[in-house]
């Protein structure tokens, strides 16, 4: 339909990025980006009346989407609502092809229309710059002047010009970087990773709604310790989640040490994420330590102790999540409940009673922690869960 519809305004087309990078990872995808040399907003309204679907405009960015219907994956305090009507379940976005420059002395970009080639050079990673073209001279033809497939096979993170201008040109990019290393299990190109480390601090002029969504793309990935490591190593966990950090580390006194509780919080991350796929949960998982620096004492008999770390540790969630942006409402309570009962409900996890089993579990046993934490103690599977409900009810 968009060939089509391209083809009848005489306008050249291209799906580009995500998509195309997905399509050769055989990897699902959910939104299709169209650049067009031309109006974007013009062959987005052609396609939606073929369509029969309602179409969004942006007028001041000269783009266009038809709208996917869906929630959004990650929720944060500003996420957008989903329009009503008819939609394709796919989110497809138009724009004519761009080519920006940026002044020293301002972050907007000066904004013009561009070729193809302006707009693939202008994208954020080289496997996110790869085209393929929608027009009957070349339907189909790969389009990737910066070695974006090679980037794929040799499983890569680069930037298609100097990683400082295209750090520069948007900071989140640096975030993007390890986040995608995450999600798709690559390495970071060693100059790129150089830059980021020596441009960290750029970070601070984006908004903290924009690095939350990256950094839960980096929760939600298969082993999300590794993207913690990155942003450990490369400077920027200092400044994005600074109570994380304060974990890292070994005190000994007395020759007597207790374990590095942040590489600790990443091991119990990475087993939940192997259990479970819900935010929420890992969220859990990340915070469940997050009281012991502040609880740390030292005791010649006894050795290190972390006593009230859980209470202490669920009365900053609420302060961690309000900076982080993330909604204060009945998730940020789950997450509450779990970090002050220290994890000990996601043993039901592990005998396979799902999240929303593990959720209701918690709402029913209402503020009477206690015996939910008995409960969970005495090994709960999925068998006699039917038992516990009725204790709970009683
Ligand atoms: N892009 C970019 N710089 C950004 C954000 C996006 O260059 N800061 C470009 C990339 O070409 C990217 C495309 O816009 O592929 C779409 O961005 P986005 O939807 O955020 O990412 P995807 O690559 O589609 O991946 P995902 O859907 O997993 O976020």
């Amino acid at each position: 339909v968009v060939a089509r519809q391209a083809a009848a305004l005489d306008v050249r087309a291209y799906v580009i990025g995500g998509f195309v990078r997905d399509l050769i990872l055989k990897r699902p995808s959910k939104d299709i980006d169209i650049v067009c040399i031309g109006s974007g907003i013009d062959l987005a309204e052609a396609v939606g009346r073929e369509l029969k679907v309602p179409v969004v405009v942006f007028k001041n960015f000269g783009t266009a989407m038809l709208p996917s219907g869906r929630e959004p994956d990650v929720v944060t305090e500003e996420s957008k609502p989903v329009p009503a009507g008819p939609t394709l379940g796919w989110e497809v976005e138009f724009v004519g092809a761009r080519k920006e420059s940026y002044r020293s002395e301002s972050r907007k970009p000066i904004v013009e229309d561009g070729t193809l080639e302006d707009d693939q050079n202008r994208r954020d990673f080289t496997i996110n710059a790869m085209g393929i073209s929608l027009n009957e001279n070349d339907f189909g033809q790969l389009l990737d002047p910066f070695g974006g497939l090679e980037d794929l096979r040799r499983k890569t993170i680069r930037t298609p010009l100097s990683p400082a201008i295209t750090f520069s040109d948007d900071p989140l990019r640096m975030m993007r970087a390890i986040r995608f290393a995450t999600q798709l299990g690559f390495d970071i190109e060693p100059d790129t990773f150089d830059a980021i480390v020596e441009m960290k601090d750029r970070l601070a002029i984006v908004s903290r709604e924009r690095i939350t969504d990256e950094l839960n793309k980096i929760i939600l990935s298969p082993k999300p310790s590794y993207g913690f490591k990155l942003l450990y190593h490369a400077g920027l966990l200092d400044f994005i989640f600074p109570e994380l950090l304060l974990l890292k580390g070994v005190e000994t006194i007395e020759g007597k040490g207790h374990k590095d509780n942040f590489y600790h919080t990443l091991q119990v991350l990475d087993n939940v994420s192997e259990r479970s796929d819900d935010l929420w949960l890992r969220w859990a998982a990340l915070l469940h330590d997050i009281a012991k620096p502040a609880t740390k004492r030292f005791d010649p008999k006894v050795g290190w102790t972390f006593h009230g770390h859980e209470d202490l540790g669920a009365k900053q969630v609420p302060g961690i999540f309000r900076q982080m942006k993330l909604p204060l409402n009945e998730k940020m309570r789950f997450v509450k409940k779990l970090v002050r009962l220290h994890l000990r409900p996601i043993a039901l996890v592990k005998e396979q009673i799902t999240d929303s089993a593990l959720r209701r579990l918690l709402i029913e046993a209402g503020d009477d922690l206690e015996a939910l934490m008995n409960l969970c103690r005495a090994d709960i599977t999925s068998k006699n869960y039917d038992r516990v409900k009725k204790h709970l009810a009683n």
